[in-house]
């Protein structure tokens, strides 16, 4: 198993497995959150369901793995790359333009990408599972977790202020821009990088980060206008 570790193969590997998992996670959630236009209690069915219950809280624990050995092996991955490039670090050619590609741009973006993901998880998970686990331990009292399932009131609130529904959005094209390359360099390591498979590939991530990214971005924008067809109502 230290091929994993040791070679560059491997670590590709790693990083397109995991992320991987985090596409089908990003799949999961993004579904999730469509619930939210279709049906208020519906939504707020899941976010109880999905509280802290042990499953939840161990599939938390499992996604925060994920998405630790991945930045960790995108950071390896990077050093790597730039130490390989060696002397010729300054000289232009198609094939470092690839490299500059996945190892700079990714990385950034990723990194981008994991900053909004920070604020995130204080707009929802930090007043939704983190305040119910609390309550559960005996930590907070029980009103204190009146709101905790209550997934459609911080979409409402947020989405309400044009700043987050701005941000929220930076947020997804920051993300396409990180999946369609992503899920394209992971199809490839993973050997679907011949002749014929090369042009679906690039559709499949393609087709895959729209969907991920427009699933999100309705739920933003669907509560954003109802927020401003709440103001003109009134
Ligand atoms: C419109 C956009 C989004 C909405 C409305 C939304 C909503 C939510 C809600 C309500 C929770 C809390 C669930 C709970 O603690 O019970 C949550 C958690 C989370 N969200 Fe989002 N989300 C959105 C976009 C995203 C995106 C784009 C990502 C990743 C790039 C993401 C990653 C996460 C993660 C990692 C958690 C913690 C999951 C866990 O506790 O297992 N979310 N989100």
């Amino acid at each position: 198993m230290t091929w994993l570790t040791n070679s560059s193969i491997g670590r590709k590997v790693v990083m397109s497995v995991t992320g991987a998992a985090l596409v089908l996670f990003l799949l999961f959630h993004g579904a999730m959150n469509l619930v939210a236009i279709i049906s208020e209690e519906g939504y707020n069915m899941i976010c109880e369901f999905l509280g802290a219950n042990w499953y939840a809280i161990v599939a938390t624990m499992g996604l925060a793995f994920l998405m630790v050995v991945h930045i960790f092996y995108a950071f390896i991955l990077s050093i790597q790359n730039y130490r390989a490039r060696g002397r010729e670090r300054y000289a232009v050619s198609e094939r470092q333009a690839d490299v500059e590609w996945s190892s700079k741009n990714m990385l950034v973006l990723g990194l981008i990408i994991m900053g909004f993901l920070g604020l995130h998880l204080y707009n929802f998970w930090y007043k939704m599972q983190w305040v119910e686990l609390q309550v559960n331990l005996g930590l907070l009292p029980h009103e204190a977790g009146a709101d905790a399932a209550n997934g459609i009131k911080y979409i409402k609130d947020l989405f309400a202020q044009p700043i987050y529904a701005g941000l929220y959005l930076v947020w997804l094209g920051a993300l396409w821009f990180h999946l369609t390359h992503g899920v394209w360099s992971a199809l490839h390591s993973l050997g679907l990088n011949n002749e014929t498979w090369m042009p679906r590939v690039k559709m499949i991530s393609n087709i895959v980060s729209t969907l991920v990214v427009l699933m999100f971005a309705a739920v933003v924008v669907y509560y954003f206008g109802y927020a401003l067809g709440a103001t003109y109502a009134l």
